[in-house]
C-alpha cells in the first residue's frame, strides 16, 4: 500500500478498538481494488465522540464505521440518519461528502446476507429465535421483520421485560406480518420455544427452525460461557447462527453441533456488513470474498 497527497482514509471507530478485524479486511479490499485508499482504526473514547465527528469533516476522512459504544450516541452528531438506522437506534456507518454526514446501518444487510449465502439458507424458516434483546439483537429483529417472509419471532432474554418491550416495539413496525414475543431465557422456556427432538413439535410452525445469538455470551476471552447450557434442547431440524465471531467456534456452537445442528459463526455477517459500507464510501462493487478469505485467515 503506497500512501501519497492524493490517498482517501476510512476507518473505524470504537473503544476499545485494537482487537478489530476491520482494518484487515477493508485493507485486504481496497488492494485488490487498486484504489489508493487507506483504512484506519481510531480508539475514540466516549467523551472524544463530538470531537471524532468534528475531525472527521476537518480533517476529509471519507467514512467511518461505528462500533461499540458509539452506534448509538453518534447519531446526534449527524446530518442525515437512513430511515433503517433510525428504526434500528444505531449506526453503524458514516460517509462524509464534504457539506454533509449521513448515517447508515449495514448490519441489516450483513445478517441477512450471511444467512443466505454464508448459512446458504435461501428460505428462512416461519419461526425463528432470536437470544438477546440488545442492539445487535435490535438490528436483526428488525431485518428479519422487515424483508422476510418469517412469520413468527421469539426474543428470549436474560432481563425478561427488555424481551418484551422489544417485541411489542418491533411487532408494531412488521405490521402484522410477524408476531414477535418476547419471553425468558430459562431452559424450559427454551425448549418449547426450540421444539424437541423426536417430539414432531418442530413439524408444525411452533417449532424453531433458526435460533440466532445475538448476546456477547462466550466471546473471548469469557470463551466458556453460554447463553443455552443444555444440549439436550437442540433438534437436528435447527440451524444455528451465532453473531460472535471470536472464538471461531462459541461453546454455544460447540453444543449444538454434538446433537447435530448446522451451526455459522459470525466471520460471514462482518464480512458482508462491511462490504455494504465500502460500498457505501466508494460507489462500487465491494470484493466480497476477498473480505470474508481476509476475515477467516
Ligand atoms: P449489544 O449491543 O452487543 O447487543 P447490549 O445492548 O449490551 O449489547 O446487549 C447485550 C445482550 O446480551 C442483552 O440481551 C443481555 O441481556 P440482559 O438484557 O438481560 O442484560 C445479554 N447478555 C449479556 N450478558 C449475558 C449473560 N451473562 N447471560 C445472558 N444474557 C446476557
Amino acid at each position: 500500500m503506497k500512501i501519497d497527497g492524493n490517498t482517501t482514509i476510512v476507518g473505524v471507530i470504537g473503544y476499545p478498538i485494537a482487537h478489530s478485524l476491520s482494518p484487515r479486511m477493508h485493507n485486504a479490499a481496497i488492494q485488490a481494488l487498486g484504489i489508493n485508499w487507506c483504512y484506519l482504526p481510531f480508539q475514540v473514547a466516549p467523551e472524544n465522540l463530538e470531537k471524532a465527528i468534528e475531525g472527521m469533516q476537518g480533517l476529509g476522512i471519507r467514512g467511518l464505521n461505528v462500533t461499540v459504544p458509539h452506534k448509538q450516541a453518534v447519531m446526534r452528531f449527524l446530518d442525515w440518519v437512513s430511515p433503517e438506522a433510525s428504526a434500528i437506534g444505531a449506526v453503524n456507518t458514516i460517509l462524509n461528502e464534504g457539506e454533509r454526514l449521513s448515517g447508515y446501518n449495514t448490519d441489516v444487510e450483513g445478517i441477512l446476507a450471511a444467512l443466505r449465502f454464508g448459512a446458504d439458507l435461501e428460505n428462512l424458516p416461519e419461526k425463528v429465535v432470536v437470544v438477546g434483546a440488545g442492539g445487535a439483537a435490535r438490528g436483526i429483529v428488525y431485518a428479519l421483520t422487515t424483508v422476510t417472509d418469517v412469520r413468527h419471532i421469539t426474543i428470549l432474554n436474560r432481563t425478561i421485560p427488555k424481551a418484551e418491550r422489544l417485541a411489542a416495539e418491533m411487532e408494531k413496525m412488521a405490521k402484522e406480518k410477524t408476531e414477535i414475543e418476547g419471553k425468558g431465557l430459562d431452559g424450559e422456556t427454551v425448549r418449547d420455544e426450540l421444539g424437541e427432538a423426536g417430539s414432531g413439535v418442530c413439524e408444525t410452525t411452533q417449532g424453531a427452525g433458526l435460533v440466532i445469538n445475538a448476546t456477547p455470551v462466550g466471546m473471548y476471552p469469557k470463551v466458556d460461557c453460554s447463553p443455552i447450557e443444555d444440549p439436550s434442547v437442540f433438534h437436528p431440524r435447527l440451524v444455528l447462527y451465532d453473531t460472535i465471531y471470536s472464538p471461531e467456534e462459541t461453546k454455544l456452537m460447540r453444543l449444538a453441533r454434538s446433537q447435530g445442528v448446522k451451526s455459522f459463526n459470525g466471520l460471514d455477517m462482518l464480512a458482508y456488513q462491511g462490504a455494504r459500507s465500502l460500498e457505501i464510501w466508494t460507489g462500487t462493487k465491494a470484493p466480497v470474498e476477498v473480505m470474508r478469505e481476509a476475515v477467516m485467515s
